[in-house]
Parts: C-alpha cells; structure tokens; sequence
C-alpha cells in the first residue's frame, strides 16, 4: 500500500516536471500547418496521430515523421520535444530551423528537400549520438563544420547535397571513422578532399567546380584552382607571365562575379515574385465553395435548393451564392465540420459546413433540424452565447453563419503556443472567462436548452475578453454524440450503451458536468485530454489526495498571482462541485454562476472559502439569478 503511494507520488512528479508534448505539437500545427494537411485531432489520444511515435511509458513523443505535409514556417517549436530520437521533415516548405542543442537524444535527423537557409546550425556537439544527418537539398550556406562533425562518434551517414556551402573540407586532420555514406555534390566548395574521404567516389563530390586531389580528376597543383603559392617578382621573364596570368585571372573573376551578381538580383526578384504569391494562395481562397477544400456538390445545384433563413437580416449575403463566390480561409475542421472565415461586405463572418450524415438526410428530419435551428438557435441573443446569423440547409449539408471573432477559442487561449513567446493568460482574465461562461451556459439551461457537447474549444472569445458559447445543440440534433472516452463526457452517459445514448438521456447536468472540465483546464493550463493518468479530472483528482497539493495542481503562468490562492481554490471547489459523479448531486448551472460571481466580488482571503461555499452561497444562491 505505502508503496504504491509512493509509485503514485513518483509518476505524479514526474508528470508535473515533464513539459507536455500535446501542447507543443498541436502548437506546431497551428504555426506550421496552415494548410491543414495534418489530420490531426485534439479531440484524439496524441500518441495515436499520425506520423506521431511515444515512448511506451514516459509517454513523450521521440519519433516523429511529416513529411510531404506542405509544413510552412519555423521548427522552432519542436525543440521543446527533448525525447526526439528520429526526426524526418523532408519534403516539406519549412524554413526556419532552431540550434540542435534542444535534442540531445537524436540519432536520426532528415531535413532535405525544404527551403532552409543561413549557416549550417549551431549546436552540433549537443548530438552525440547522431547516427544519420540529411540536410540536402536545401539552401544552407557558409562553412560545413567538419572538424565539428568529426566530433560525433556514430555518425554514419551524411548529405549535404544541392546547397550553397563554400569554403573547403577541412576537419583539421581529424576523420569520421564511421562515416559510411557521404554527399556533398552540387555546392560551391573549394580545396582539397581530405584523405578520409578519399574513398568516396566522384559522385559525392562532382558540381563543385573548384575541389581537387583524388578521387576527382583534378589535381591540386597542376590545373586545380587552388594552386600553389608562388614566390613573388624575382625573375624578369617568369614575373611578367605571371603579370599576364593574374589579367587573365582578374577578367574571369570580374566575369564570375557580373555574373553571380546578376543570377542574385533574379533570384532575388523570383524569390520575392515566390512568396508573394505563395502568401496570397494561403490567406485567401476564391470560389472556395467548389475550390480545392473539397466540396462535394456542383455549384448551379447549390443555387437552387439552398434558401438561406436571416435572423436580423443578413447584411452581404442574403443568398447563398454571396457566401459561396466571396474569399474564404479555412480557420479549421472540427468533429461536426469544417469552419471558414468569409469575407463579406457587411463584415467578416464564420461559415461552418456541416455534411449531414445518411440517417439525417430524410425530409423530416431535415425540417426537423431546420426548426430547431429557426425556432431555439436563431433568436437568442446573450452577451456569452455567440449569435447564429443565418443558416441554410440543403440536401446533405448544412451551413451556419456566425459573426467572426477575431481572438479564438478558449482551447487556443489556454493551450495553443505554450512556450517562450506566449502571453500569460493573467488569473483575472481566467475568471472573467469561468464566470461569463457559466453566465452563458445559465441563460440556456433557463431557455430549457442544453448544449449537448461544451468543450474549451467551442467557448469563443471576443474582442473584449468575453467568452461566447457557440455551437449550441449543434451535437444532439445533428445526432453526432461526443466520443465515448470524451474526457467532457459526463459518467452517467459514458455508462449508458451505445444505442440508448440519445438525444433524451442528455441532461442540463451533463453541460455542468462539461463545464467542471472546462473549469480544470482553465485553473491548471493542461488540456482535457491528458496522457498517462487517463483524464484530466482523474489527474487534479489524484493530485488533490496528496498532502501538499496545491500549487502543482495549478497553471505554472499563476504562480505570479500567488496572493489570488483564496479565489484560486474556490473556483477549484466549484469545479469539483460541477464534477460530482452522480447527476441528482451535481449542482444547477445557476449556482454555479452564482458562486464564481462570489468568489471575484468578496476577494476572499486564502481559508476562507470552503466555509463560505458550504454556509452562504450553496444555500442562498438559487433566487438571485437573474438573466442579461
Ligand atoms: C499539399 O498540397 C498539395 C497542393 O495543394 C495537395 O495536393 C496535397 O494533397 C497536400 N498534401 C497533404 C499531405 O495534404
Ligand atoms: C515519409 O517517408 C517515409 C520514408 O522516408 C515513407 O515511408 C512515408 O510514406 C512518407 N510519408 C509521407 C506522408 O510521404
Ligand atoms: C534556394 O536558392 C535557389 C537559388 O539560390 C532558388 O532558386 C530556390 O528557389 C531557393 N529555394 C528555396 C526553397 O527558397
Ligand atoms: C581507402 O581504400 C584503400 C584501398 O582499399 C585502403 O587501403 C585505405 O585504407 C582506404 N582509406 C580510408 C581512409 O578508408
Ligand atoms: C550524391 O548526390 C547526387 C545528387 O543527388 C547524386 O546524383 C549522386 O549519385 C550522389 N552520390 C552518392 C555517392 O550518393
């Protein structure tokens, strides 16, 4: 028993000091995927993603392939993965790349046939056990750093090819004993080949107009552009041949260098030419209806049979074909459908399009959702609950209009870009975000509403910092039930069979039970999903049994905040209130809103707060709710 604890303590430890890796790659993904080639869910176990490997038991990521994913932009991110062992991105449009230094465990590393420029990056001897290194095809430049290289005791296969190195191969004597595969053809090196690689053949070295000695053709003193230094002016005849040589040599020089200067100014141009017009395919996407996002209906079709229903008027768009003709970007694809935002005169708006399944493609259930959306959806207007413009619905899709918000979703607030250069999200803005959600998800359960399937991700942030709550029902009518092992999922529904989990069995108390989780994330930075210990609510469970829990339960970005511990673990007793397992204990939304107003106007010291939750608000609370 004692021992077991102590395992227990040991992998909590552990799980606190260890960096979390979801967090890192899903904040790649957002930097460096904007095409969205990479199918990954954070609604899924991250181990299981695609080209994603684990570590059987530390659950940290050490293989990871992408490549031929149209990646963009920096691999700075990923040095916070300091398991990796294998590391394959070729094929791909990444051009920024970070020191080695982060990935002291490295043994195989691909980067070719990407557009990585400046010198060939520092932190080399960090990776001691680097086995393969692949950098070709890229436009690395400067000096290879072969003395450097020499250093690593396994290295065993090395390619540089098709990049702008110069300078020589000198390692300063030094070989790379195991060094079996070799290739730095098509650069600009000069010198001699150094007798370690003697044994290499011509192919290795060939496009590299100015190497010489073995095994190439050129030898480095007769005819070899190196050649050997020759005393100065002291015979007549001998010094004006000389004279003539170094003309001959000037003009071609004077020649190489025109030359080179013009091949940089085009290349400059048709660089500048590239990214302007790469940029411009990324951020807008004309006719994107039937454009490369795959749609799957032909446009005249869409025309006709899809009457678009405006809740107070739809200004620039009161027919579908507005919507389907203007630029559009993918913001995203979530478990329902794929979210873009649209650019419309009357201002930008979000567009979800919503494939509806089989069973739902009858007529009646068609009209079936088109009522609710018109009749429950449509008309509510909240300050927390993000308003449904307009929606149409055709034969299998169904697109919802909703007003843009520029800051995101709460998932992203919280969890997206984890690691130097994120802004702290400060304990007051959390609490203004707990509070006026809960505010949102009270003034549905008042309209006899629920929300079927509250996550972090579909609590949208406005401009002014207030969480509006969008996707309303969206889950239950549309008949797509959150996944079983949903960490959101309320017990009494994850008990319940596949078949009977219907629209019926969902209760106001399952969204309490969501938004306890919702609640989690907020007061501890770490996502719903959480590997090892199963789920979030069973992680702060666990963690809360040991003796002195509190502040390794909670979000490092407050350890700042430390005076704010009262409000801290009084928000973290309401969450644990709305994760109560039996759904006749569980609390009212309304409550809930109530006691995390409480808790921001009493500022209540640290103690305090589990007697005023469990004399003043629990009792008190249920009269004053009043809707805005
Ligand atoms: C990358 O982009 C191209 C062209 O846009 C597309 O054909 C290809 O499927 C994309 N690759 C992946 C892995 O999505
Ligand atoms: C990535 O490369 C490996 C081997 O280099 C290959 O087996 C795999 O199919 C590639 N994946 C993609 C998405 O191209
Ligand atoms: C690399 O440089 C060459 C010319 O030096 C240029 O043609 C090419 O487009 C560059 N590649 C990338 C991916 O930037
Ligand atoms: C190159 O090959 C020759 C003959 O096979 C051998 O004697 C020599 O040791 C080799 N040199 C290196 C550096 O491996
Ligand atoms: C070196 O790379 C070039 C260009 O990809 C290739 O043609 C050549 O066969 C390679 N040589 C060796 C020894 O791999």
């Amino acid at each position: 028993m004692l021992l077991k604890l102590f395992t227990f303590s040991l992998l909590l430890r552990l799980c606190l000091s260890v960096p979390d890796d979801f967090t890192t790659l899903l904040s790649f993904k957002i930097s460096a995927d904007s095409s969205s080639s990479l199918p990954w869910s954070s609604s899924s176990y991250p181990c299981s993603w695609l080209g994603v490997t684990c570590h059987p038991t530390t659950h940290r990521v050490t293989k990871l392939i992408l490549n031929n994913s149209n990646l963009t932009g920096s691999i700075q991110t990923l040095t916070r993965l300091t398991q990796l062992r294998y590391l394959s991105l070729h094929h791909n449009y990444l051009s920024m790349i970070p020191s080695f230094s982060s990935w002291p465990n490295l043994k195989h590393l691909y980067l070719s046939h990407n557009g990585f420029s400046g010198e060939f990056p520092a932190g080399l001897a960090s990776l001691h056990r680097l086995v393969r290194l692949d950098l070709s095809y890229n436009n690395f430049s400067g000096q290879i750093p072969l003395m450097e290289l020499a250093q690593l005791p396994h290295l065993v296969t090395l390619l540089l090819e098709f990049n702008s190195f110069t300078g020589t191969l000198d390692s300063g004597g030094l070989s790379i004993s195991p060094l079996a595969e070799f290739n730095v053809s098509e650069n600009a090196l000069s010198g001699k080949i150094p007798d370690f690689l003697v044994n290499f053949t011509v192919s290795s070295f060939s496009g590299n107009s100015r190497l010489c000695g073995k095994p190439l053709p050129l030898d480095c003193y007769n005819g070899g552009f190196h050649s050997k230094p020759v005393a100065g002016n002291d015979v007549n005849g001998k010094s004006r041949v000389l004279g003539m040589k170094k003309k001959v040599r000037n003009s071609i020089e004077m020649m190489i260098i025109s030359v080179c200067v013009v091949v940089l100014i085009s290349t400059l141009v048709i660089v500048t030419w590239c990214c302007y017009r790469f940029k411009g395919k990324k951020m807008k996407v004309k006719n994107w209806y039937n454009g490369k996002y795959g749609a799957v209906k032909p446009k005249e079709s869409t025309v006709d049979d899809q009457e678009m229903v405006c809740f107070e008027g739809c200004r620039g768009f009161d027919r579908v074909d507005d919507l389907l003709m203007a630029s559009a970007e993918l913001l995203g694809k979530g478990s329902v459908g794929s979210t873009y935002k649209v650019e419309i005169a009357g201002g930008d708006v979000v567009v979800k399009r919503v494939k509806l399944r089989e069973s739902i493609s009858t007529r009646a259930k068609k009209r079936n959702i088109a009522g609710y959306l018109r009749g429950n959806i449509g008309g509510l207007r909240n300050l927390n609950v993000l308003s449904l413009r307009a929606f149409s619905c055709s034969k299998d899709e169904l697109l919802l209009v909703y007003d843009f918000l520029p800051n995101g979703s709460l998932f992203t607030l919280l969890h997206g870009n984890r690691g130097p250069g994120r802004t702290p999200l400060d304990w007051s803005r959390r609490l203004k975000v707990a509070l006026g959600a809960a505010k949102g998800l009270a003034f549905l359960h008042s309209r006899k509403l629920v929300h079927g399937n509250l996550t972090s991700s579909n609590i949208i942030i406005d401009n002014l910092g207030n969480p509006c709550i969008s996707d309303i029902g969206l889950s239950l009518v549309l008949q797509m039930p959150s996944s079983l092992n949903s960490p959101y999922r309320a017990p009494e529904l994850v008990q319940a069979t596949h078949n009977s989990q219907s629209i019926k069995s969902y209760t106001k108390k399952c969204d309490v039970y969501s938004f306890g989780v919702v609640l989690l994330e907020i007061l501890t930075g770490k996502t719903a999903w959480m590997e090892g210990e199963g789920n979030l609510v069973n992680w702060v469970e666990g963690s809360m049994k040991q003796e002195d829990w509190k502040w390794e339960v909670f979000d490092f970005e407050m350890l700042r905040y430390k005076e704010m511990e009262g409000e801290m673990k009084a928000l973290l007793e309401v969450a644990l209130l709305c994760l109560v397992s039996s759904p006749s204990q569980r609390v009212e939304m309304v409550l809930v809103m109530k006691m995390i107003d409480d808790i921001k106007v009493k500022d209540m010291g640290s103690g305090e707060f589990q007697e005023s939750i469990s004399n003043g608000t629990l009792t008190s609370g249920s009269s004053s709710f009043s809707e805005n």
